[in-house]
């Protein structure tokens, strides 16, 4: 069976289409390479043995996207990651989120609508729920109006698939993330922001190889227990294999609705200091660090209610944060010392 992965050569996507290859899915990766290297086809390769297709499309272009589908109507489903997706990011470009993020989806979703293909999962996140008022978040919490427009860009992609559903049999997942982090044990694929990081974890790892000279904290005078912001990781190849999951939930017509949204995350909220010293901890290096202003578009705390998608998906996350931070770290020491 063959699967089109959007965004397939990005950090989620590449651990994704190695857990699809590694239950025998045949992938095809669209990536426009905005944010990712085309290296990581060699990675996937590397761990997998399996060479993905390739194809550099920007999702924007209509006609490449219909032209793409054209010559893939054989396609069993499509999980589409392809998006911007820095919180931080997004507050200071909304058009640039606006523009890709919505372009894209909406492309994909025409080109299914046209050629009858109805298996679909969406990388959404746990930004939809905006300031979540209970702890830990179920999908029952209430969709609160999102505090970044990639936060935004979640909620309405997940009301575009709904209303698309009203009018054509689309069978679709949405996949609410919490924070992803860690990378393959093999160290052959991981997460490689170009430019200066967003997150957490690789400006982390990025300070710890001395890339950076200290990790800026923004803020401690949050409503949480050392006033910085809590946070649920979730190791990135477990994430994959809640993607596969899902996927085959789909294609054996298992769902209940045409669109049903599941948590991924691991259930407990670490601050960002309590992340640091972690991976201080694992790493046995000391991290310099400073306590600067908030972030826009930060919330308090946010962690994940995972009782659904354990019920329905039998899924469950394996790692510990010292996995993830582990992984995280042997991946950003072997970049390295592959660019030297
Ligand atoms: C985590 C915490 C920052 C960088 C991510 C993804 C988003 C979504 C949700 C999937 C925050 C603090 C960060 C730094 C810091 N996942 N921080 N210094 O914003 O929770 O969003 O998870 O869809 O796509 O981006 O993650 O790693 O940016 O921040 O203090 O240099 O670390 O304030 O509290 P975030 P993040």
């Amino acid at each position: 069976m063959k699967i089109l992965v959007t965004g397939g050569l990005g950090f989620i996507g590449s651990h994704t289409v190695v857990a699809l290859q590694q239950k025998g899915y045949e992938v095809v990766i669209i990536d426009d390479l905005s944010n990712a290297s085309v290296d990581v086809v060699q990675g996937i390769k590397a761990i997998t043995g399996v060479q993905p297709t390739f194809y550099q499309i920007d999702l924007r272009e209509k006609q490449a996207v219909f032209d793409f589908f054209e010559q893939h109507t054989d396609l069993a489903g499509v999980i589409h990651f392809a998006a911007s997706k820095a919180v931080g990011e997004s507050m200071a470009k909304p058009l640039l989120y606006y523009e890709n993020n919505f372009f894209s989806l909406i492309n994909v979703l025409s080109a299914l609508q046209h050629y009858g293909i109805k298996k679909f999962l969406f990388s959404s996140s746990c930004t939809v729920y905006g300031q979540g008022e209970v702890m830990p978040i179920t999908e029952e919490e209430s969709i609160k109006s999102a505090l970044s427009p990639y936060g935004n860009t979640k909620q309405v992609g997940e009301e575009i698939i709904v209303d698309l559903a009203k009018v054509f049999p689309l069978q679709a997942v949405l996949l609410r993330y919490f924070n992803p982090i860690g990378a393959h044990e093999s160290g052959h694929i991981g997460e490689s922001p170009l430019g200066v990081p967003y997150n957490l974890i690789p400006y982390i790892t990025q300070t710890a190889v001395g890339i950076r000279e200290y990790l800026s904290i923004y803020g401690q005078d949050y409503d949480t227990p050392d006033g910085t912001c809590v946070r649920d990781y979730i190791h990135v190849v477990d994430l994959a294999d809640a993607h596969v999951r899902a996927m085959e939930y789909l294609i054996q017509e298992k769902n209940q609705q045409q669109v049903e949204a599941f948590n991924v995350g691991n259930g407990q909220g670490y601050s960002v200091l309590e992340l640091l010293h972690s991976f201080e901890r694992v790493s046995g290096l000391k991290i310099n660090y400073k306590i600067v202003e908030r972030r826009p578009g930060d919330v308090d705390k946010a962690w994940a209610n995972t009782d659904k998608i354990q019920r329905v998906l039998g899924w469950k996350p394996t790692k510990t944060l010292d996995d993830m931070l582990a992984s995280a770290w042997k991946w950003e020491q072997k970049s390295r010392n592959n660019n030297n």
